[in-house]
């Protein structure tokens, strides 16, 4: 009997409010490894994050064009839970520095007892990105500071445009 081989998927879950270079670097070095990779925006709302999922995964979207056998979802609820939804072997996260660790850790063995059959890859990002954070960005355009080379022209735009319409409803 023939077995068809099912292709090795990665989740790589996040916020992303909004993707940086950062996120684009790991996503190109996950797709390495992998043969599908699953951007999979989690809506976070307790982050009260600036763009809502529809904005955030549009964006992904627009910036991952180049790349071939990747997708971009949003998603609900437990990610172990997309994971399996998903048939997917393992989720990808960076670790930018030491001071990701902790967290990251615990994140890793939460899921891995939520399933046990949930693997956690981490990878760093080149080290020109180690200092990026979507929040850093977010804060460095509040106050006009050039943010282009950081992250993909798309984001640099809806950013722009967001605050001019926060500025104008006076929200900022
Ligand atoms: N480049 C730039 N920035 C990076 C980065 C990189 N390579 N890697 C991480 N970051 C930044 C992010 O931009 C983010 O910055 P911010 O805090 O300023 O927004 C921060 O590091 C980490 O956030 P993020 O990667 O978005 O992860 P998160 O910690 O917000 O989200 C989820 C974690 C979504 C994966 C987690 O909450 C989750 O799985 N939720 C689903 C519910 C669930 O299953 N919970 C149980 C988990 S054990």
């Amino acid at each position: 009997m023939a077995h068809t081989k099912r292709p090795q998927v990665a989740v790589y879950p996040g916020t992303f409010d909004p993707i940086t270079n950062g996120h684009i670097d790991i996503i190109g070095r996950a797709l390495r490894l992998f043969e599908h990779v699953v951007v999979a925006v989690a809506p976070n709302p307790t982050k009260a994050p600036l763009f809502d999922a529809n904005e955030r995964l549009n964006m992904i979207f627009h910036a991952t064009k180049q790349f071939k056998n990747l997708s971009v979802e949003t998603f609900e609820g437990l990610l172990v839970h997309e994971m399996k939804r998903r048939g997917a072997i393992a989720i990808v996260r960076g670790i930018r520095a030491v001071s990701d660790f902790e967290y990251e850790f615990q994140m890793a063995l939460m899921n891995r007892k939520l399933d046990n059959n949930v693997e956690t890859v981490f990878l760093m990002p080149s080290e020109e990105y180690t200092y990026l954070s979507s929040s850093l960005i977010k804060e460095v355009a509040s106050y006009g500071g050039e943010i282009a080379d950081l992250v993909p022209e798309i984001v640099s735009e809806k950013i722009a445009q967001k605050l001019a319409l926060k500025k104008s409803q006076g929200k900022t």
